[in-house]
């Protein structure tokens, strides 16, 4: 069984891995084969990191109707340790990696497989790729394991080794201060996070606290012809207050209230803009973390908008109590249960946003045509389309070290980074709750 670098390396025989056995609560860290190249797009990675993360918990508790066994993880930062026959320098009319990617160049891998060549990928949702597929289960092995198999690898993975681009188009920004534990949040929380909150502040409902004007008018319909002497109420100050509630604060309501705040900062200064946050979790210690990287924060990641952190019954409260009854403009659900849909749905107002990005399972959603009509409430649920939202993500992560940068400390996201053989007692703790984010180094 490898334990050293690669080099050294078979790549044929057994690796540790983190697997999951049906129908739930079953991990066992156990030997399994080294993955190969099976189709001339894959590319084989040593896994020097691995995350766990909320949606591990969905298959863990059963919840997925899984019903054979798979290879946890999906976060993934590491280092390519082979290819197969589609790359080659002289590679064209492909995603570019398939012609610069090398053995021994780190990468993420985004926690679902996207191609970079469908419809799907082209405009930017690459989360629904025609060849989408998730790590981590029965027919695509996971990354809590020493190796992994990456399909369609020249549109899938994020070569750090080559990284020339972000949001604010800085080219060739250099990386490599940035740790592998702050790297891996590029592979799915991150981006998800930022989805969250980005999928709210771009709704056209949003429009009117943004521009002023009311609506339909500050949307993106060209100018508009309507006469003067009907001309729309003018908004008043208190109708551009924008209130919005995180609903759930494990790693991923974190980042994406982290992300929420630095857009409504630089909104403020930019154009005046008024908000308020409450961020809701019912687990006090879920809350301290949230409070500490609040405090850690400085304050053009924050901004000067009113911030709260509550528990239920008291997120409920304020989000009456700040907004004269009205209730929030948008509600992030970063939770993935009907008990938070419930929530977000309550203390949502009229013709607000809720932006879910929790994953769902089958029970019915707790709300019903009449519900939906009488609110006017706007739904935008499902997966991060990670490859999309990277260059806004590492804007964030660049910027947010003080939170991103280490691990164990009161105000790092990351709380541990443990060996493999600890999976199974960190599975258990992370599922109540008794613990943050958590990596697995599967080499120590
Ligand atoms: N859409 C995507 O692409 C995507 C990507 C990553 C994770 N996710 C999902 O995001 C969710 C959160 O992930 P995580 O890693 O932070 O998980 P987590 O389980 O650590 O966090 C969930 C938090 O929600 C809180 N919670 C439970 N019920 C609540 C309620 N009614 N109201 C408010 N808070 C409540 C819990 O106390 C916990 O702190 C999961 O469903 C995960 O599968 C989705
Ligand atoms: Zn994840
Ligand atoms: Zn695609």
């Amino acid at each position: 069984m490898p334990t050293e670098k690669p080099g050294a390396l078979d790549l044929t025989g057994m690796q540790r891995a983190v697997r999951w056995y049906p129908p739930a609560y079953d991990i066992r860290v156990e030997a399994a084969p080294i993955p190969q190249i099976i189709d001339p797009d894959d590319a084989i990675v040593r896994v020097t990191l691995a995350g766990l993360c909320g949606s591990d918990l969905h298959i863990y508790r059963g919840h997925e109707d899984v019903d054979s066994d798979l290879t946890c993880g999906h976060e993934i930062v590491g280092e390519v340790v082979a290819l197969g026959s589609s790359f080659h320098p002289q590679v064209t009319g492909r995603p570019e990696l398939y012609s610069t990617l090398r053995v021994g160049d780190k990468v993420v891998s985004p926690f679902t497989v996207s191609c970079g060549e469908c419809h799907f990928c082209r405009i930017g949702f690459t989360s629904r790729c025609v060849h989408s597929c998730l790590f981590g289960i029965p027919s695509l092995p996971g990354g809590q394991a020493q190796f992994v198999r990456i399909p369609k690898a020249g549109g899938t993975l994020f070569s750090l080794s080559a990284l020339q681009y972000s949001a604010t188009g800085i080219a060739n920004r250099d990386l490599s201060h940035l740790s592998d534990s702050s790297l891996i949040l590029l592979a799915d929380i991150l981006p998800t996070g930022v989805f969250a909150a980005m999928q709210a502040l771009q709704h056209p409902k949003i429009a009117p606290m943004l521009t002023a004007k009311p609506y339909p008018l500050g949307g993106h319909f060209p100018a508009q012809t309507s006469s003067q002497g009907q001309a729309a109420a003018a908004l008043q100050s208190e109708d551009r207050i924008l209130t919005i509630a995180v609903v759930g604060l494990g790693p991923v309501g974190i980042c994406a209230t982290i992300s929420l705040l630095d857009i409504l900062a630089s909104l403020e200064s930019s154009q005046g803009l008024v908000y308020q946050v409450i961020a809701i979790d019912p687990l006090e210690a879920r809350r301290n973390k949230m409070q500490a990287i609040y405090d850690a924060i400085d304050s053009t990641g924050k901004g000067g908008g009113r911030f709260a952190i509550a528990s239920i019954e008291d997120g409920k409260n304020l989000a009456a109590n700040w907004t004269n009854g009205a209730g929030c403009n948008a509600v992030l659900e970063i939770v993935g249960n009907n008990s938070a849909l419930t929530l977000a749905y309550e203390v949502v107002r009229p013709f607000g946003i809720i932006s879910s990005v929790g994953v769902h399972q089958e029970p019915p959603l707790p709300f019903n045509g009449r519900d939906v009509y009488n609110k006017n409430v706007s739904f935008d649920f499902g997966r991060c389309p990670v490859r999309a939202m990277f260059p806004i993500a590492l804007d964030v992560l660049l910027k947010r070290q003080d939170v991103f940068g280490g691990v164990g400390t009161d105000s790092s996201l990351i709380e541990k980074v443990v060996a493999l053989d600890q999976a199974v007692d960190m599975y258990k703790l992370f599922d109540k709750g008794d613990c943050g984010k958590i990596l697995f180094n599967p080499w120590i």
